[in-house]
């Protein structure tokens, strides 16, 4: 028994040993017929892959979910996703029809711009109001094709004193506000061109190209200087009548409003010193209308750089906003982002309000 038990055992260790040996020799076979078989495959292969993943691409309808994994390559591309601007809201929560369509967009160098056909789509949105941010243009050289434009028959400019190529803001009206007054009150900077004042009947129009902290924060100190500064500003006008801010604010104010929030937070744009202006606003007793609007929406962006691809794969900013006095809100209309505008690095924004 003792003795077959052990012959037993030994033949249980060759049979398993050969098992495995047998197993081994068959998955070498296998591995390598296989690798030859792919690297054959592969090389002859090559000149439809491309074609095929074009094709992959375009038959894909996913923009709006989680980004498909396929292949086995881990740098595979992530599906952008990207936002649709809904169809505009006409009517306030408390009821009224809009009466006044205002426009901003941070036009990154305004003869540019026109170049680029900025106007067509201008006249076909067809704001009461336009106003412009990041003009970088000197009064004298401003394109006739904007200058003469007979839609907007009351036009006015801010550019930097010294720079000419730097900054500067415009506004443009279908009619005649009651004021117009450009800077905040204050030398050191009102030298740049960043602001224009309009006063209508109603309310107080603001625009405005707020000062970038700019590559390593050089500027970040005079940044929070500003901040405190234009918050006071705004508050004076808020005590006379309500105010609507819009413009480049060169912040993004929380994670959702961008794309890489947590690669930035020593960026310019998403500093905790810039966020905080932000706020500081907010507690003063403005109102972001997008997000007062759409507080859950994600990849809503207004600004991509222009490196990388940015803009098609939406890798992108928020720093584009209408802020209104709380007085405003219930007149809030709409709060658009016209994302598919193309001209700038930055896209336009647009407000339907009843005020
Ligand atoms: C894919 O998109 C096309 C065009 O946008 C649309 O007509 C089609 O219905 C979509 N297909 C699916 C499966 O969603
Ligand atoms: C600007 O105006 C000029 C002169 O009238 C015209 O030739 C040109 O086509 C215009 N450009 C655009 C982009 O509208
Ligand atoms: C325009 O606004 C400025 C600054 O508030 C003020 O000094 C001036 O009197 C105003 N002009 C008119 C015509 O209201
Ligand atoms: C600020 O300016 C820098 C260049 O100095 C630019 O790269 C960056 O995109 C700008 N940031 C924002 C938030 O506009």
């Amino acid at each position: 028994m003792r003795l077959a038990r052990l012959f037993g055992g030994v033949w249980l260790v060759f049979t398993s040993c050969c098992e495995t040996a047998c197993l081994r020799f068959c998955c070498v076979r296998a591995v390598c017929l296989k690798s030859v078989f792919t690297v054959r495959a592969s090389s002859s292969m090559k000149r439809g892959k491309k074609a095929e993943e074009a094709a992959t691409a375009e038959g894909e309808n996913d923009t709006g979910s989680a980004p498909a994994k396929k292949g086995k390559s881990a740098k595979e591309p992530e599906a952008p996703i990207l936002y649709d601007d809904p169809p505009d809201k006409m009517t306030s929560k408390d009821g009224r029809e809009a009466n006044t369509k205002i426009t901003s967009w941070n036009v990154d160098g305004l003869r540019a711009w026109v170049k680029k056909n900025g106007l067509d789509w201008v006249r076909e949105e067809n704001p009461d109001i336009l106003c412009l941010q990041e003009t970088k243009c000197a009064e004298k050289d401003l394109p006739a094709n904007i200058t003469s434009m007979p839609e907007y028959p009351h036009k006015y400019w801010a550019s930097s004193n010294e720079k000419g190529g730097y900054s500067g803001v415009a506004m443009l009206c279908k009619t005649e506000p009651l004021n117009v007054t450009y800077g905040i009150g204050k030398e050191e900077h009102d030298k740049e061109g960043r602001v224009i004042t309009a006063e209508f009947p109603n309310f107080y129009l603001v625009t405005a190209y707020v000062p970038n902290s700019s590559k390593g924060l050089v500027r970040l100190d005079y940044r929070k200087t500003w901040d405190e500064d234009f918050k006071m500003y705004l508050s004076e006008l808020d005590i006379q009548k309500p105010v609507v801010l819009c413009g480049d604010l060169n912040v993004a104010h929380q994670e959702i409003d961008l794309k890489n929030p947590k690669g930035n937070k020593k960026n310019a744009g998403f500093t905790p010193e810039e966020r905080e202006g932000f706020s500081q606003l907010l507690e003063a007793g403005f109102v972001d209308s997008f997000r007062e609007l759409y507080p859950e929406q994600t990849y809503a962006y207004t600004f991509w750089t222009y490196m990388m691809n940015s803009r098609a794969k939406n890798v992108g900013w928020r720093l584009d906003y209408f802020l209104l006095s709380s007085s405003l809100v219930p007149g809030l209309c709409d709060s658009k982002i016209r994302n598919k505008a193309m001209g700038s690095d930055h896209c336009p924004i647009t407000l339907h309000i009843a005020v």
